[in-house]
């Protein structure tokens, strides 16, 4: 038998992009391709693209321009171009980078073994198509001899919000849910092999109306299905937005025993002048009242954010009033960005904040986030958290997992598995990781 072939694909942006990246490995798994860490012996590279960060096609075709050696070194060699980029680029990419052999968009993935067909013929596979067909049912997972305890499983895709800075609406399409019969055969599927840990993603996940038994269920109810999931020990979601926090799901919060306490819900801006024009369709307040209800529900919740400063036309007061809602907020993690243009969304037609003002208020707010950050951290010293144990850590004999808040956990025990959750004791507060001591452990 001839030896497999080497497939390398280099992941950029979202947990979307890696869970995609996986669902195309295992699609061309069945074409007879094995991953490879390294581009240097592959026979086929994959760039699995993001759009949302500034100049993300440029920074593709600087790569691509970068893949032009293996080729020439292997001329058999395929290089393809996967995920937002190819979906808002489409053709054009090709047409600048002669060495690409195929280009796909998210949606077509299920396509990609005879795409690799096509190109083994010498022939460019182009799909960035948004097909009627469930692409997810044509993806399913094959069997994997080893799986980590935590796994994505996608439920949702695409978005309706139109946000005036973003490109998910243009590049992935409008929402789309998968069937919930669905999602919990795969979630037992995963949990067979040994995952314990199940974040639900999507673009606009808490948007979830998946068409079930008596019509369409929300994220909550789909929640409450996979809690009676047995060997299911937690459930997350990401990424939400807060005016599709729905009264049931504030209140799976409180009810749910499976489901973590952590929420991450973007808000992008504390100014009610800003959000309008962002088009966010919620303003400051209305999102505060949403977080009041979720902390009421489960006080002990830790919040996570996404921000973007120096939207167009952002003053130093729209900006302050990001800082206050920061700091009545207390995020304990948050992702904040300097707003880049879209060409083709709204935003892309307003005047730029000046770049230097863009990047000094980044910073102060960075400044502010990690406080709040460290504060959250800082006070789990001497609480006991659970802990999914998922692989060792740098030191000898040191494992790391995830408390129930998402922190990260690392634990000095030689006898601690993967897929092990464990009681532990916070000890220590790092930059990014707490350190903890083992109380007992709580199940295989
Ligand atoms: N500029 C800067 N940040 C952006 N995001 C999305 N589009 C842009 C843009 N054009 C950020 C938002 C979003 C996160 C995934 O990326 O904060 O929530
Ligand atoms: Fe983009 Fe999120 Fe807004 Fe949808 S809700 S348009 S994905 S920022």
């Amino acid at each position: 038998m001839a030896d497999p072939k080497k497939l390398y694909i280099k992941t950029y942006g979202c947990q979307m992009n890696v869970y995609d990246s996986e669902r195309m490995a295992e699609a061309l798994g069945g074409a007879g391709y094995v991953e490879t860490k390294t581009p240097d012996d592959a026979d086929m590279i994959l760039l699995n693209t993001c759009h949302i960060r500034e100049k993300a096609a440029e920074k593709i075709y600087s790569e691509l321009g970068r893949m032009r050696p293996f080729k020439e070194a292997k001329p058999d060699l395929k290089i393809g171009v996967a995920g937002c980029v190819a979906q808002a680029e489409g053709e054009e990419i090709m047409r600048r980078q002669p060495l690409v052999d195929l280009v796909v968009g998210p949606q077509s993935y299920h396509r990609l073994p005879e795409m690799e067909a096509k190109t083994q013929e010498g022939l460019k596979a182009l799909d960035t198509e948004f097909p009627a067909e469930d692409k997810f049912d044509t993806l399913r997972h094959r069997a994997k001899a080893k799986r980590a305890p935590t796994a994505f499983l996608t439920v949702q895709e695409g978005c309706d919000k139109f946000c005036a800075f973003c490109v998910v609406p243009y590049t992935r399409g409008a929402e789309v849910s998968r069937p919930p019969s669905r999602i919990i055969e795969e979630a037992r599927e995963l949990v067979a092999r040994g995952v314990r840990e199940i974040t639900l993603l999507g673009q606009n996940v808490n948007a979830y109306h998946g068409a079930g038994e008596g019509g369409d269920w929300s994220l909550a109810r789909l929640i409450w299905a996979l809690n009676d999931v047995d060997g299911l020990e937690r459930i997350r979601f990401t990424t939400s937005h807060p005016n599709d926090m729905t009264d049931d799901l504030i209140e799976a919060h409180g009810t749910c025993e499976k489901l973590m306490p952590y929420l991450h819900l973007p808000v992008q801006s504390g100014s009610d002048k800003i959000l309008k024009r962002m088009n966010r369709s919620h303003t400051a307040e209305s999102y505060l009242r949403v977080i009041e209800r979720i902390r009421a529900a489960r006080p002990d919740i830790v919040l996570s954010g996404d921000f973007i400063v120096g939207f167009p036309e952002e003053t130093e007061e729209d900006f302050q009033a990001t800082l206050d809602l920061v700091n009545e907020v207390k995020y304990g993690y948050a992702y904040s960005f300097k707003y880049s243009t879209r060409p083709g969304t709204p935003a892309a037609e307003r005047p730029l904040v000046d770049e230097d003002e863009a990047t000094e208020r980044l910073y102060r707010l960075q400044a502010v986030i990690t406080d709040h950050q460290r504060a959250i951290q800082d006070a789990m010293i001497g609480r006991t958290v659970k802990v999914l144990f998922e692989k060792p850590g740098r030191d000898a004999g040191q494992m790391v997992g995830k408390s129930e808040y998402l922190h990260a956990v690392h634990v000095t025990d030689s006898d601690l598995l993967p897929g092990q959750i464990a009681e532990v004791k916070i000890i220590g507060s790092g930059r990014n990781s707490l350190s903890g001591q083992l109380l007992r452990s709580c199940s295989l």
